[in-house]
C-alpha cells in the first residue's frame, strides 16, 4: 500500500497543495513533516479559496487524518486560528493530530528574526519573519519547547522562564528591543496546550499503525528543494529539510516504508526572498506571468520574483529527492504567450553546463541558456481531458522537461480548480 512523498522541486509555491489535495481523495493520512507557518498552501474547492499555513491540504477530505509531524515548528496560536476558520466554514478538524515532539514557535522567535533581518538590511535573507529559523535554532541548541511541554505546566514554566531570561538578554541588550514577560507567556501557552490536548499524540506510533494496517499515507512537503538547508541556495534557504529525506526524519517513519517520491514542478519558476535565480525575468513577460498566476506570497503578500522554468535546478531536485514521477502545474498561467522558454543550461566560466554549481556564489555568476517553444491557447488547454488532447506546444514543453530531468510527468495541471488536471501516466492511486 502506498506511502507517497510529495516534494516541491523548485523554490516553493509549485502547487503542491493542489496535487496533495487531488491525491488525498484516496488517502487515509496526510502528513506535514517540516517547516511551520512560513508555508502557505492554497486550495480551491467548490469555488472557495482556502489558505492553509500549518494544516495539510488533505483537511478537506472527510476521511483523511491530518498529521503535523515532529519535524515541524508550530505556532499554536496560528494552528488554533486555522482550525477555527475551517470549522466556521463547515469543515471538521476532529481528525487533526499533532506530534508531541514538534517544536513550538514563540513570539520571541519572531521578534529576534525581525531584529536580525532588520540589522542585516540589504544583506537579509528575506525570510517570512514567522520565527521559523530561530525556532529551529533553539531545537538544535536543545533549548526548544516542544508541543508536549505545553501539556505540562511544571515543565513549561521551567523551560519558558529559562528561555525568556536568555532571549530578553538578546533582545534588550544586543538588539535594543523590548523583551517578553515569562509569566504572561506561561499562561498564554498553557491555554493553547489545553486547547490542543485532544489532538496531541505520538504521531510516529500512529503512522506506524496506519502503515501496518495498509492505509494510504501522503507526506506533504512544504517550501521546495532549492530552499532546503543543505542543498538549497544556502544561505538563502529555509531552516528545514524540505527534501524527501526529511519526510522520514520529520515524521518518525523509516525510509523502507516509503513507496514513491513525487516531485511537483511549476511550469515556470518563482522565488520569494533573496538569493541567486539564473532564469529570472526582469521584463514585461515576468510581470505578465506574475499577474496571471497571482504570484504573490501566500504568507507575506510579497510579489514573487518570476522566471522561466529551469531544468538545471530541476535535475538537482530529481537527484536529491529521487523522484519516481513528477506533476507539472500551472501550464494555464503561461497560456497566451506567443512563445515560452526553458532554461536548459548555465553559461559559467565561458562554457555551458547542465549541472548546477555546488557554490551559491558560483550560481549567482551563471547566465541562463534557453530553448524556445511555441506558446499555447488557454481555451484549448482547459478543454483537454486527456494528454493527447492537450495543445501541441504543451506536450512539447512537458516532454522537454521529462527528457531534461529523466523523470516521467504523470499529472498535468491545467487550472486552479481541483478538477483541472490531466492524468498522463500511472499515478498509483488517487485516480478519478
Ligand atoms: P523562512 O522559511 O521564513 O526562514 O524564509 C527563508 C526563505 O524561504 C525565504 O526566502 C522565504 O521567502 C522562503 N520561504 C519560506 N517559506 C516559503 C514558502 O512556503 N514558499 C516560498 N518560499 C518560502
Amino acid at each position: 500500500m502506498p506511502a507517497l512523498v510529495i516534494i516541491g522541486a523548485q523554490w516553493g509555491d509549485e502547487g503542491k497543495g493542489k496535487v496533495t489535495d487531488f491525491l488525498s481523495r484516496e488517502a487515509d493520512f496526510v502528513v506535514r513533516f517540516q517547516g511551520g507557518d512560513n508555508a502557505g498552501h492554497t486550495v480551491v474547492t467548490g469555488g472557495v479559496e482556502y489558505k492553509l499555513f500549518l494544516l495539510p491540504s488533505g483537511i478537506f477530505w472527510p476521511n483523511v487524518t491530518c498529521v503535523l509531524g515532529n519535524g515541524m515548528v508550530i505556532d499554536p496560536a496560528v494552528l488554533l486560528d486555522e482550525m477555527d476558520r475551517l470549522r466556521a466554514g463547515g469543515h471538521s478538524t476532529d481528525r487533526v493530530r499533532v506530534s508531541h515532539a514538534a517544536h513550538v514557535v514563540l513570539p520571541y522567535h519572531r521578534a529576534i528574526e525581525e531584529a536580525e533581518e532588520d540589522r542585516l538590511g540589504e544583506g537579509k535573507i528575506g525570510t517570512t519573519r514567522r520565527g521559523i529559523g530561530p525556532a529551529y535554532l533553539d531545537k538544535y541548541a536543545r533549548i526548544g519547547i516542544r508541543i508536549g511541554d505545553l501539556l505540562d505546566s511544571g515543565v513549561l514554566s521551567e523551560k519558558l522562564k529559562a528561555n525568556v531570561a536568555y532571549k530578553n538578554m538578546l533582545l534588550e541588550r544586543v538588539y535594543d528591543r523590548e523583551g517578553f514577560s515569562a509569566g504572561q507567556l506561561i499562561d498564554e501557552y498553557l491555554g493553547y496546550g489545553e486547547r490542543l490536548r485532544p489532538y496531541v499524540t505520538d504521531t510516529s506510533l500512529l503512522l506506524d499503525g496506519a502503515l501496518r494496517d495498509g492505509k494510504n499515507v501522503l507526506f506533504e512537503g512544504a517550501q521546495g528543494t532549492m530552499l532546503e538547508i543543505d542543498y538549497g541556495t544556502y544561505p538563502y534557504v529555509t531552516s528545514s529539510y524540505t527534501t524527501a529525506g526529511g519526510a522520514c526524519a520529520g515524521s518518525g517513519v523509516g525510509p523502507t516504508r516509503i513507496d514513491a517520491v513525487i516531485g511537483v514542478i511549476k511550469a515556470f519558476t518563482s522565488r520569494v526572498g533573496n538569493g541567486p535565480f539564473p532564469s529570472e525575468l526582469h521584463d514585461e513577460t515576468g510581470q505578465y506571468i506574475r499577474r496571471k498566476g497571482k504570484e504573490y506570497g501566500t504568507r507575506t503578500g510579497r510579489p514573487r520574483r518570476m522566471g522561466w522554468l529551469d531544468t538545471v535546478a530541476l535535475k538537482t531536485a530529481a537527484r536529491i529527492n529521487g523522484f519516481n514521477w513528477v506533476a507539472i502545474t500551472k501550464l494555464d498561467t503561461l497560456a497566451g504567450l506567443p512563445s515560452v522558454k526553458i532554461c536548459t543550461g548555465y553559461r559559467f566560466s565561458g562554457r555551458v553546463t547542465t549541472v548546477a554549481p555546488a557554490s551559491t556564489a558560483d550560481l549567482a555568476r551563471c547566465e541562463a541558456v534557453y530553448e524556445e517553444f511555441k506558446g499555447w491557447n488557454e481555451a484549448e488547454l482547459k478543454r483537454a481531458r486527456a494528454y493527447a488532447e492537450l495543445p501541441a506546444g504543451v506536450r512539447a514543453y512537458v516532454e522537454a522537461v521529462e527528457e531534461a530531468i529523466g523523470v516521467e510527468a504523470r499529472l498535468i495541471g491545467t487550472g486552479q480548480d481541483r478538477t483541472e488536471v490531466v492524468i498522463k501516466g500511472d499515478i498509483g492511486f488517487g485516480q478519478a
